[in-house]
């Protein structure tokens, strides 16, 4: 089927108290109008028009980056209403007159490609005028409500803030999806008017308009509450990433993806493998990929990350685009920042931060240790405490430590700095030069006893403030 969709994404938003434009505030870590976008891809849409504000940079920026193909925009000059915004889109919709124009509004990210078919097919079959989605709400405010006779027919649409009290008690609404045959959609956009409490052209108006013509009106109604949820203020923004996150989970396990508990958070972007195990509450942002049979315990957070299989994050971690590779052991407590590259095997023990570095196959740093850009090799042992010194306080340097490396407790490595394959660096060492590879490298105070030192310290003090053994 031939088809254009007009994507109306050029409203205030008022009601959000928020800078940002409400179509690119985030469902799943993804901007709302990515989703219709996605929606309107994914239906093979012939051409797709977004109506956007004249101050419009940043949504287009955001949505070039998110959806990757090439759209169209139409800008509504004033948001005069949601008639006037499709009136500004026209020009730019190539179908012909007897073909369909999809509309969606840009704040419903949840409505789901199925639905969106079913009333397209129906709307063709039907040859209507306009067709759109209705759904029973429980709490029907904000929406528009579908006025009907008492023989259950069509009358009109009417907006919340023109409704009588018996209006507002009706809980059949409008969602805000439509399909027009495009030259009826023309030539009433022609004649709308804005008589309304909003001073507002209504795209709504059309439904009374095509009834008044005589022409065939298709409404579909779906029992599918949560496709329809709509984000107008914080709060309903809330809501529907409630919803969202909810179906996610409900999806990753019919894939075969192991939930351990509720509070578990995937974004709209994330790629999860059957097999992987998530504990509650953790959650996983961005463009993340978690491969098969990785294990992500309680507590932890991955945001645009590469987890390869068999990787094992235990609790608390923060994983910031970075990549864990296949069977890694991280955590509890470990704190990888961005650019960090584990590769496959290596271990990283509790409270261990590592930034920038590339750390190699079966290394291993298991405890309470600062690593910052650095590489290093395979099968390097860095013991308990060590640091990378690696900022002077003007420049980040950086540490080479070489294949096999053993790094005694308590060391500091003094960027820039190199240390050789195989070397060896003695506990509580600050290596300040290169160090060549097979080499021991100590720094210490060489160590003294005096034989008695303790007796004969504890004759001359006086007894008050003797140590008091316990
Ligand atoms: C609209 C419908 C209402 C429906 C509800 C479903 C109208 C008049 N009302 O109300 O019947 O129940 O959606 O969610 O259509 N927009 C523009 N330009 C404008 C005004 C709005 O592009 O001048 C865009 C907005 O960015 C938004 C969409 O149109 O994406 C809907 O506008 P909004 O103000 O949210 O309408 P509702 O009050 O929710
Ligand atoms: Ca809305």
């Amino acid at each position: 089927m031939k088809f254009s969709t007009v994507i109306l994404a050029a409203g205030k938003g008022r009601r959000m108290n928020s800078a940002l434009p409400k179509v690119l505030h985030t469902v799943g870590g993804r901007p709302m109008l990515a989703f219709v976008v996605g929606l309107a891809q994914e239906l093979k849409s012939k051409n797709t028009v977004i109506v956007v504000p004249p101050d419009n940079q940043l949504i287009r920026d955001t949505i070039t980056t998110t959806a990757g193909k090439s759209l169209h925009y139409a800008v509504q000059a004033v948001p005069r209403g949601t008639g006037d915004a499709v009136r500004s889109a026209l020009g730019a919709v190539s179908v012909g007159a007897n073909d369909t124009v999809l509309v969606l509004n840009g704040d419903m990210p949840l409505i789901e490609k199925a639905t969106v078919t079913t009333l397209l097919r129906q709307h063709t079959q039907r040859k209507a005028a306009m067709s759109f989605l209705s759904v029973l709400k429980e709490d029907p405010s904000g929406f528009g409500r579908i006025r009907r006779d008492e023989n259950f027919r069509v009358q009109g649409i009417v907006e919340e803030k023109d409704a009588s009290p018996a209006e507002k008690k009706i809980i059949e609404v409008n969602v805000g999806v439509y399909a027009f045959h495009f030259s009826f959609l023309k030539a009433a956009l022609k004649t709308l008017q804005n008589k309304n409490a909003q001073k507002e052209f209504y795209l709504t108006d059309l439904v009374a308009m095509a009834l008044r013509k005589n022409l065939p009106l298709h409404v579909m109604a779906t029992s599918d509450v949560g496709q329809t949820v709509g984000a107008n203020s914080v709060a309903e923004l809330a809501a529907v990433n409630q919803v969202y996150y909810a179906r996610r989970r409900e999806k990753l396990t019919q894939t075969g993806v192991v939930l351990m508990g509720n509070d578990i958070f995937v974004d709209a972007d994330v790629k999860i493998a059957p097999g992987v195990r998530l504990e509650s509450p953790c959650y996983v942002k961005g463009f993340s990929v978690i491969e098969a049979d990785a294990v992500i315990e309680t507590g932890c957070v991955i945001r645009a990350s590469l987890i390869k299989k068999q990787a094992q994050l235990k609790a608390h971690c923060y994983i910031d685009a970075s990549t864990v590779g296949a069977a890694c052991h991280v955590g509890p407590f470990a704190h990888l920042r961005p650019h960090t590259h584990l590769q496959d095997g290596v271990k990283v023990g509790n409270f261990v931060e590592i930034k920038k570095s590339i750390i190699g196959q079966s290394s291993k740093i298991n405890h309470l240790s600062y690593i910052g850009d650095a590489v290093l090799g395979k099968s390097v042992n860095v013991g308990a405490g060590t640091i990378t010194c690696n900022y002077d306080g003007v420049n980040k340097n950086a540490t080479v430590i070489g294949d096999g490396v053993f790094i005694g407790s308590d060391s500091q490595l003094v960027a820039p700095v190199t240390i050789g394959r195989g070397a060896y660096v003695g506990a509580g060492t600050t290596v300040t030069r290169n160090v060549p590879p097979d080499s021991l490298v100590i720094s210490r105070v060489r160590q003294r006893e005096i034989p008695g030192w303790a007796k004969r310290r504890q004759k001359k003090t006086p007894a008050a403030v003797k140590p008091r053994r316990s």
